[in-house]
């Protein structure tokens, strides 16, 4: 057997179970919301909640391949009954790009429910809506949903990045520029703020929300204001390929490439990523399998993306080790746990949903493997 055909028969067969295992989740999951899985269980969340797109996407994901009707039954069903957050308005936040670009946006593209359309473009309109013109950010969250008592309206999150593709997207359809100008803003802002020298983000920049002015930067997630917190960086390099995609800019690719190259660079042994990169502590520097996930789909991206050929290849060389190292030590196949990956961290310095299973680690394993498998279009 050639290496190729080898390295098909790992990623064809972990693609069909990853497959195979959506479709049984599809039985005990149904049309609920879920984030994290602890005891081999997920739990159930609310439908406002950020991860609340990433169980119809998966759905989506399967369904493009199998056209397995259950699941477009059950991820139409999700969909509506993310209406309640829009319905709601006020407690939507930033994160509207995760909700409803793996739901509306992949049932649109898919399907062409005009519905879905609808619906992407009102989120859009809100995300576009909290627009700081004159810090040129994004706001990230509402009053009394960031860290501590602080007020929070001039804070931006490294996050936000792979939410933009939803208003470029929306400038697309709508031939509408002012969303992209939007988008192209707040990733310039990305580049100047949070992306440093050497390829590192930092998770959170407060501004001044009246002057723009910018104050400092914020550990939030990650272990410090100065450390590298992996999914952060994860989010950055996927979102600003997506950027390139959309806009061409080489800003974006080059930025794109200094967070791909420090990420590559600060691997351990196994290719999977601990959830903050400068954390002292190597005996709690647990994994972070989603920002590995997150990394590799977005490293394939890259690598097609990328004019240099060698750089292109070694993306893509190094994407699919970190898969492979996913699938060898932490994939499950089984039923013995719900989700597909384990060893994610969600948030270290809160305390919380440590060495678990993360939905959007398991959305994003099973993009990338489609991604191997040779499908070109992505949801974002
Ligand atoms: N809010 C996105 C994340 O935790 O990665």
């Amino acid at each position: 057997m050639s290496s190729t055909d080898a390295e098909m028969n790992w990623v064809e067969e972990a693609w069909q179970f990853a497959a195979a295992k959506v479709i049984r989740l599809n039985a005990s999951i149904g049309d609920n919301f879920v984030h994290v899985s602890h005891e081999g269980s997920y739990d159930r969340t609310r439908s406002h909640a950020w991860t609340a797109g990433f169980w119809p996407g998966l759905l989506w994901l399967v369904y493009r391949d199998t056209l397995n009707e259950t699941l477009r039954v059950t991820a139409e069903r999700c969909e509506q009954k993310l209406d309640a957050g829009i319905d709601d308005f006020v407690n939507l936040h930033h994160d509207v790009g995760f909700i409803w670009m793996p739901s509306s946006v992949a049932n649109y593209k898919l399907t062409g429910n005009p519905l879905s359309k609808i619906r992407a473009l009102k989120v859009a309109s809100w995300l576009a809506g909290r627009f700081n013109v004159r810090g040129k950010f994004i706001r990230a969250w509402n009053e009394g949903s960031g860290i501590g008592s602080r007020s929070n309206a001039g804070w931006a999150i490294i996050d936000c990045t792979m939410n933009l593709s939803l208003l470029l997207w929306a400038s697309l359809v709508t031939g509408d520029p002012r969303y992209r100008h939007i988008a192209v803003e707040h990733a310039n802002t990305v580049l100047r703020h949070f992306v440093r020298e050497d390829g590192s983000c930092c998770h959170i920049v407060a501004f001044n929300p009246e002057t723009g002015e910018r104050i400092e930067a914020l550990g939030g997630q990650g272990y410090a204001p100065d450390s590298a917190w992996s999914r952060g960086s994860a989010w950055a390099l996927y979102g600003l390929a997506l950027l390139y995609r959309y806009t061409r800019d080489e800003a974006y690719l080059q930025g794109s490439r200094r967070i791909a190259e420090f990420f590559l660079a600060h691997l351990p042994e196994d290719n999977v990523a601990p959830w903050d990169f400068s954390f002292p502590d190597k005996e709690r520097a647990h994994k972070d399998s989603s920002a590995a996930a997150i990394a590799a789909s977005g490293l394939l991206l890259l690598s097609e993306l990328e004019k240099e050929e060698a750089a292109g290849k070694r993306y893509g060389v190094n994407a699919r080790r970190i898969l492979k190292s996913l699938c060898e030590h932490y994939a499950v196949w089984g039923d013995k746990d719900e989700a597909i990956l384990l060893h994610g961290t969600g948030n270290f310095p809160a305390n919380k949903n440590i060495d678990a299973g993360l939905i959007y680690g398991d959305y994003f394993f099973v993009e990338a493997l489609a991604k191997l498998r040779g499908q070109k279009e992505t949801f974002w």
